[in-house]
């Protein structure tokens, strides 16, 4: 059986940096699902296609080559890492992933990443949909402040000015359509540990990850 770690949450929990971490840590792959909703946002905002026509959306879902390389992500060539970050790309992302099709077109890429010695998925549903039976399951979260707050700083650094009250905003309604919607809604699996990152580092809750990992073996 090859080993998962599944760590589902909402936006800007840090799951992203987390699970890259341990999997770092621990010498597994890592699955960064939500880059795949993203670029398939990403693909359907700069072909016009209608967000809402799922018959288009799922194709173009389906035929999607993306190469992850290096820390990079390259569609049909073109660099696309930071370009599928942009707040417009990841509401673009929240609901074409809304749209069952979609999701079922991006299921097998999705579990053949499943490689020894072991994966570490990131997402909304990788622990209650896509590994079911992952040994870890983490349900990372932090309050929609804590959230903002990290997603501003992300931005600063970037250069990218942006206004607190809007980002809290877009992420609480990010929140509400990846809850509410009818398939694979973000919640945590019935099995998941809930890890609050709002006061804690970085190290720590990446520390809280690997040990709860290793108590697996005892
Ligand atoms: O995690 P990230 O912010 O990159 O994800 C972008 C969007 O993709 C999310 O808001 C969510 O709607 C969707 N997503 C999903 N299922 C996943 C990962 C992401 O529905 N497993």
């Amino acid at each position: 059986m090859i080993p998962v770690i599944t760590i589902d949450g909402p936006t800007a929990s840090g799951k992203g940096t987390v699970a890259a971490r341990v999997a770092q840590k621990l010498g597994f792959h890592y699955l960064d699902s939500g880059a795949l909703y993203r670029l398939c946002a990403y693909k359907a905002l700069k072909e016009e296609i209608d967000l809402a026509d799922e018959a288009h959306l799922a194709k173009t879902a389906q035929a999607l080559s993306p190469v992850f390389e290096g820390g990079k992500i390259f569609l049909d060539e073109e660099d696309v890492t930071d370009k599928i970050r942009a707040e417009a790309v990841g509401v673009a992302a929240s609901k074409v992933a809304a749209l069952p099709r979609v999701r079922e077109a991006l299921l097998d890429v999705q579990k053949r990443s499943r490689r020894l010695p072991g994966l570490v998925a990131d997402g909304r549903d990788m622990g209650s949909v896509i590994f079911p039976d992952a040994p870890l399951k983490v349900f990372l979260t932090a309050s929609a402040q804590a959230r903002a707050q990290r997603r501003f700083n992300q931005l600063k650094e970037k250069g990218i000015v942006a206004n607190i009250d809007t980002l809290t905003r877009d992420l609480e309604e990010r929140d509400r359509r990846d809850m509410q919607r009818a398939v694979s809604p973000l919640a945590p699996a019935k099995d998941a540990k809930i890890l609050d990152s709002s006061n804690l580092t970085i190290e720590e809750t990446v520390g809280q990850v690997l040990q709860w990992y290793e108590a697996l073996a005892d």
